[in-house]
């Protein structure tokens, strides 16, 4: 894809429902009594990937653009799957239905693509083990060989990294074991989605010390449990708006609204953050959807107009996790604040879908910013003057659109190797961002 550099972008979108809570939606009807019906569902290929794991379980789906039927089939209702099942690019769809899994006694096969097949599985491995199934992989990789377990143990786990995968996939599993699986979070929290959707479908799941940054939050579910159907509308997707709301808050005159946007506090740090840096960003339209904060958001193009010379922005500890997913786009943004922008603690960010440190370090060398890389982060030098480059997306979705934000900051033009991979969470982003571009 080649992207010109923008004045300014303008106008309202609406962007694609959210990739995160469209795993969830599905993965949690199939488990329920009865029919579901999904709205707004994620047209990403990562959750493509979740529906057709669920049809080879023996689930029955139908699926008329974003509107999903799922027939439930109940606690320990799955089939066994002849076939391996193929996660493609998505770490979620694999480790959340590994929980699952874990709780029917017949042995599944887990695989993905050459970018799975890296991705670590150990950390779902052990707490799933120490419930009582059997997980076959290759050195804590993909493939998994999965043999469940009609009774599970449940049991008590901290967790040792912060991660919403690996925590919904431990509370997945908790469902269908035999008394109360509880998951301490003290490393930092992470979306609460699972539990979300499960209160939202009616099963009952404990949170204690929610919002008490002084102690660890703990959330537990008792098994076995039983829920029914519920429809879910899924709101629009804040990590696709993230790139959106960058481009506009850094591109002078900018004004754009979004509508219908997820505004869950464990996904919204990086609209605290811009704030924090003085960006111009109003919520309108509150309202809860399927037990989700919904919204609009506007912004005005103001950054790099407004900001103090010397305000430069540190990303450390627990602030690593909540951002995760927009640290490369951060790091676009930090090459334009006057003095820079150093992220740490987000090693995790090197076991993406791929290495976001090193492919983020790459792209914004390439254009011309100068950038520190480390074991657990980098540093990037401010006020660079971005050059339109070719940018490699590293089959990565995330890259792929967080360096398009930069060509339009850029001057000359770039091209985007690999672009197509922006199907994996947003198929048509290029088409959103063309639509509110002016040149
Ligand atoms: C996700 C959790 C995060 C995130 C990923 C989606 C989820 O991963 O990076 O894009 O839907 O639970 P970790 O749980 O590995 O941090």
């Amino acid at each position: 894809m080649k992207i010109k550099p923008a004045r300014r972008i303008s106008g309202r979108c609406h962007l694609p429902g959210d990739k995160s809570i469209s795993h969830r939606a599905a993965l949690i009807a199939a488990l329920a009594n009865g029919t579901s019906h999904i709205s707004n569902f994620s047209p990403s290929q990562d959750c493509a990937a979740t529906l057709s794991c669920l049809q080879g379980l023996g689930v029955s789906l139908d699926r008329q653009g974003n509107r999903i039927r799922v027939e439930g089939k109940g606690l320990r209702g799955l089939r066994p799957s002849s076939l391996p099942l193929d996660c493609g690019n998505s770490a979620t769809t694999m480790r959340l239905l590994a929980g699952m899994l874990a709780a029917h006694d017949f042995p599944t096969i887990l695989t993905g693509d050459d970018s799975l097949k890296t991705r670590p599985m150990k950390r779902i491995i052990e707490p799933l083990e120490r419930m009582g199934a059997q997980i076959a992989s290759l050195d804590g990789h993909p493939p998994l060989q999965i043999t469940g377990n009609k009774t599970l143990k449940p049991i008590s786990y901290v967790l040792p990294l912060p991660s919403a995968q690996v925590k919904s996939c431990v509370l997945l599993a908790g469902l269908h074991a035999i008394g109360r699986t509880e998951i301490v979070e003290s490393t930092g929290l992470t979306r609460d989605h699972t539990e979300r959707m499960l209160q939202w479908f009616g099963a009952s799941i404990e949170i204690e010390n929610d919002n008490d940054e002084t102690e660890a939050r703990t959330c537990a579910v008792v098994g076995p449990a039983s829920f029914s159907a519920r429809d879910v509308r899924v709101p629009g997707d804040f990590s696709a708006a993230a790139f959106f709301i960058a481009a506009a808050a850094l591109l002078a005159h900018s004004e754009i609204e979004i509508e219908g946007v997820g505004l869950n506090p464990t996904r919204t740090q990086f609209l605290d953050t811009l704030r924090a840096l003085g960006a111009q960003i109003d919520i309108g339209s509150k309202r809860d959807e399927s037990n989700e904060p919904v919204g609009s958001i506007r912004v005005s193009g103001n950054l790099r107009e407004d900001i103090e010379k010397e305000l430069s922005l540190r990303i450390s500890g627990p602030l690593s996790a909540a951002l995760i997913d927009e640290l490369p786009l951060l790091a676009v943004v930090g090459s334009q604040l006057p003095a820079g922008l150093m992220i740490r603690d987000a090693r995790e960010l090197r076991l993406k879908e791929t290495d976001r440190i090193a492919a983020t370090a790459k792209n914004l060398k390439a254009m011309g910013a100068a950038v520190e890389e480390f074991e657990d982060g980098l540093r990037v030098v401010g006020a660079a003057h971005l050059k339109g480059a070719t940018l490699e997306s590293f089959a990565d979705h995330r890259i792929a659109m967080a360096f398009s934000v930069a060509a339009l900051l850029a001057e000359g033009e770039s091209e985007i190797i690999g672009s197509e991979c922006v199907s994996v969470s947003f198929p048509n982003f290029f088409e959103v961002l063309e639509s509110v571009v002016e040149r």
